[in-house]
């Protein structure tokens, strides 16, 4: 049986005019309402400079992390070797843990009336962490680039902390101590116990009997 309707001749009825007002308005453009880097001020009862300072710090540490969040995932999809499988779930669970704390740290900047960093080549520009290769590396290799990807970001956001709590942004000193700190230091734990050199099967009694135990 042949359809009345094919693609050359949809029903007229559908072509008439009528539905103006539920069109989209595509390809709108107009001036930013607040450019980067000027403060939007919102009443949290902090001073307009604390604010300031806090937003250009936390942005540098937001870029540290975005960074190390896609470094996390790269390594993800990349991983190779006998240990694929727990690095593989680990690496995401800790993608998935940065992710969270990209999105505190970049809405923390915005409550402070700042602009968060966003697009990644403006990520690129701004990182302190170096850019890894394209190509796949070693585990051992990953995870030193991860380690010292988290160092620093600890280190950041340890002076971060301590300058926004003598500001008075207690906020932003909670955030970075018991978020970004704490989230860090635990991943490296996890991440540095995988360079430790320990045999898998057989225990070294070589070493133990030079040490006399
Ligand atoms: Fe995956």
């Amino acid at each position: 049986m042949k359809n009345k309707t094919d693609h050359k001749n949809p029903p007229a009825s559908q072509l008439q005019e009528g539905s103006e007002a539920a069109r989209p308005l595509l390809h709108q453009h107009a001036r930013e309402i607040q450019p980067y880097g000027k403060i939007a001020k919102l009443p949290i009862a902090l001073d307009q400079q604390v604010c300031a300072a806090d937003v250009e710090l936390l942005n540098q540490i937001l870029a540290d992390t975005m960074t190390l969040r896609d470094m996390y995932k790269k390594h993800h999809w990349q991983v190779a070797g006998h240990t694929f499988y727990q690095l593989h779930l680990l690496f995401d669970k800790h993608f998935d843990e940065q992710s969270e704390l990209v999105d505190a740290i970049a809405e923390r900047i915005q409550l402070l009336g700042g602009i968060s960093i966003a697009m990644a080549p403006d990520v690129a520009e701004t990182t302190f962490i170096p850019r890894p290769p394209r190509g796949r590396e070693e585990a051992p290799v990953q995870i030193s680039r991860l380690l010292e990807a988290h160092e620093i970001i600890l280190k950041e956001a340890r002076t971060v902390a301590k300058q926004a709590a003598d500001a008075g942004d207690d906020g932003t000193n909670d955030l970075l101590v018991s978020q970004v700190i704490r989230t860090n230091e635990l991943q490296v734990w996890f991440l540095a116990e995988h360079l430790v050199d320990v045999p898998v099967v057989r225990a070294d009694n070589a070493k133990a009997a030079a040490s006399g135990s």
